[in-house]
């Protein structure tokens, strides 16, 4: 990992002006108070005494059933409505919404918007080709979905069967999910970079029967050969009945018995489809995410809930109206490229752009070059991205025009200071607020942004900030018990559930239980730290098994990472074994003394750009025989490249 250089004294200078700038505007913003809660937000007009923002969200949370039941009723489409809001219990690990509902999820998506505005952008493909970018009405798609959802059909295809998407980021990708949902199949999409092993373990986990893939993929200028890939993945799923084929190039490939061409087939098929009536609790989608040992975990999301959490955190953490361009930059084989690129934008009616190339092809001014061209407001991307391009210089940003930009949005990490910075100084120009936003696969969406907030409301650089509607976030100390003062870091654990929760792992609820319920009995326990300042506001600090103690201290690697990117660097966290730090100080104000360092080209991250920190920790600790699931590494060889300096630090 490459660190841009910055010297110690100016970072910490930087963090305390950002302490007082913060109570200065703190104090501003109390002199203030004419915020309309009802022309905010529609839902919310009956709600009684709601007058302000931080009103909105303690009745979200107080009135917790009123307020989803409001907002499920108007903002989803029902074929019935739902009998009651929710049966939940934390405890038990039991989570259900809005049952005795039936909807369907792609007329949710397409149809009504259909009646209202045919015509409308729904997808706009960025090609990987610059400049050659397609789009897609609503129409348009909605006759595409229903063509693959009669197709899928015609093969067999049922309510309560599991397909597999092994497709990039394109409009027949999107297209398929929504055909799935149409006819109350559920969808497991696959990210196009992982090898066949893994694969063929997430079809065999879903027990999938149907597999829709591509030719080729086609990303940074690079063919991959995502068909054979398939192929080889397939000799080990004897449940693969068959394998639906796009064409994303020209180039023809091998078809077997069990293949069959899409578009071709497609071709034949009515553009009218019946949509099914699913139940509320439905699975909608699997959606699998790297465990930290062993097995993959197929996490399961259901209809209404996860659907309308999509849309109403679209809506307002990112502040979306009707004729915006939506530019998510993730990949559709994560949560992000599901819930920001997919569902929310769609359930919205919204423009919704399907990136398919990388930040840096053909260079590094890809984005914002993309950003002019399909003039986009909201733009949500990684920190990981953000970093990289901080690393070829501003030119590259400023040579595009980017007025068109309100929302810069951040997910997959920390985004340290000197990123969010960047962020928000050359590429926002300082007149968007950055939304640094938590959540997880399992969260389904957004959980702590500092938007939605007051128009004229803080946002303090590199934090998540302030939970969303129905959000009730708390920190748990090491017994388990809970914190209740501010400033103060502990276990981020959520008091209250939420529609937009995953509902159990696929074959698996022992294992949904003792992750997230178990550990803290009657909470949804999230795996991360949080720090919650002295305003109130929270701070993801990462992963808590990546947790450093430090004399006595729990440091999470963010905080570390921030200070450490003071320094040209290559780092990989595990050897600090001495801090020094005054006790009311926060902990990324800390000065690290970092007794031994191993040097290293690059870290092992996994497709979505997180670093993979327990095989680092499995290499210190020697064991090499535990480093665990390596599927959703990006390039195994760094593995190798770390151990082989490891072995260097120990002969020194
Ligand atoms: C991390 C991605 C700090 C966190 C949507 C979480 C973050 C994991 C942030 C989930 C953020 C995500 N600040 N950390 N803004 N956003 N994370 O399932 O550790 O791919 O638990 O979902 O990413 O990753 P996942």
């Amino acid at each position: 990992m490459w660190l841009p250089c910055r010297c110690t004294t100016k970072y910490v200078a930087a963090s305390i002006r950002r302490g007082v700038s913060a109570s200065f505007l703190h104090v501003l913003r109390r002199g203030r108070s004419s915020w309309n809660s009802a022309a905010f937000m529609p839902e919310s007009a009956g709600f009684e005494g709601v007058s302000g923002r931080d009103a909105l969200h303690d009745y979200s949370v107080s009135h917790s059933e009123n307020f989803w039941a409001a907002v499920a009723r108007q903002r989803l489409n029902w074929i019935r409505p739902f009998d009651a809001v929710q049966d939940c219990d934390l405890s038990q690990g039991r989570i259900k919404w809005f049952e005795g509902g039936k909807l369907n999820v792609s007329v949710n998506c397409l149809d009504r918007h259909v009646h209202t505005c045919p015509e409308r952008v729904a997808l706009i493909w960025e090609r990987d080709e610059r400049g050659s970018e397609v789009r897609y009405t609503y129409r348009e798609l909605l006759e595409m979905t229903c063509r693959l959802g009669n197709l899928l059909r015609r093969h067999g295809v049922k309510k309560g069967d599991c397909v597999t998407i092994y497709m990039p980021t394109c409009p027949l990708a999107v297209a398929s999910m929504l055909a799935c949902a149409r006819i109350g199949a559920a969808h497991n999409v696959v990210f196009a970079g992982f090898s066949s092993e893994a694969l063929a373990e997430r079809i065999r986990d879903a027990q999938s029967s149907t597999v829709i893939t591509v030719n080729q993929g086609v990303r940074g200028g690079k063919i991959t050969e995502l068909k054979r890939t398939v192929d080889a993945a397939v000799q080990s799923c004897p449940t693969v009945r068959q394998v639906f084929v796009a064409m994303r190039t020209e180039k023809r490939v091998e078809m077997a018995d069990r293949d069959i061409a899409l578009e071709e087939e497609m071709l034949k098929e009515d553009v009218v489809c019946e949509p099914a009536a699913m139940d509320s609790e439905d699975v909608l989608f699997l959606l699998y995410t790297s465990g930290s040992t062993g097995k993959p975990k197929g996490l399961v999301h259901t209809q209404a809930g996860y659907l309308l959490y999509a849309a109403l955190t679209h809506r307002y953490v990112f502040g979306y109206h009707d004729g915006d361009v939506f530019g998510c930059v993730a990949d559709i084989g994560w949560i992000t490229g599901h819930s920001y690129t997919v569902y929310g934008p769609l359930a919205n009616g919204g423009t919704t752009v399907l990136f398919e190339s990388t930040p840096v092809y053909p260079d590094p001014g890809r984005y914002w070059d993309m950003v002019e061209r399909l003039r986009i407001n909201q733009f949500y991307g990684a920190p990981t991205a953000i970093r990289l391009l901080i690393r070829y210089g501003d030119q590259w940003v400023k040579k595009y025009d980017r007025s068109s930009l309100t929302t810069l949005g951040s997910v997959g990490e920390p985004i340290n200071t000197e990123a969010w910075e960047w962020y928000n100084r050359v590429v926002g120009e300082g007149r968007c607020p950055v939304v640094d936003t938590w959540w997880q696969t399992e969260t389904g969406g957004i959980c702590i942004a500092p938007k939605p907030s007051e128009p004229d409301a803080e946002i303090v650089p590199g934090m998540a900030m302030r939970p969303f509607f129905g959000i009730k976030p708390v920190l748990m100390d090491t017994e388990g018990k809970l914190l209740t003062s501010n400033n103060t870091s502990g276990a981020l654990c959520m008091a209250q559930p939420w529609p937009g929760m995953a509902r159990t792992i696929h074959n698996n609820h022992q294992r949904f239980l003792e992750t997230y319920f178990h550990p803290y009995p009657g909470y949804f326990f999230t795996g991360d730290g949080a720090y919650r300042s002295q305003e109130g506001y929270y701070q993801i600090t990462g992963r808590l098994d990546d947790v450093i103690n430090v004399s006595g201290h729990r440091i999470g690697t963010a905080e570390i990472e921030d200070v450490v990117v003071s320094f040209t660097l290559f780092l990989y966290p595990y050897h600090i074994c001495d801090a020094v730090c005054s006790d009311e100080a926060h902990l990324s104000d800390f000065i690290l003394i970092i007794s031994v360092t191993q040097f290293a080209k690059r870290l092992p991250k996994t497709r979505s750009g997180k670093i993979m920190r327990r095989v680092l920790r499995k290499v210190v600790d020697c064991d090499l025989e535990g480093l665990g699931d390596l599927s959703t590494l990006d390039d195994p060889a760094a593995v190798q490249e770390i151990i082989e300096g490891h072995e260097k630090v120990l002969s020194k």
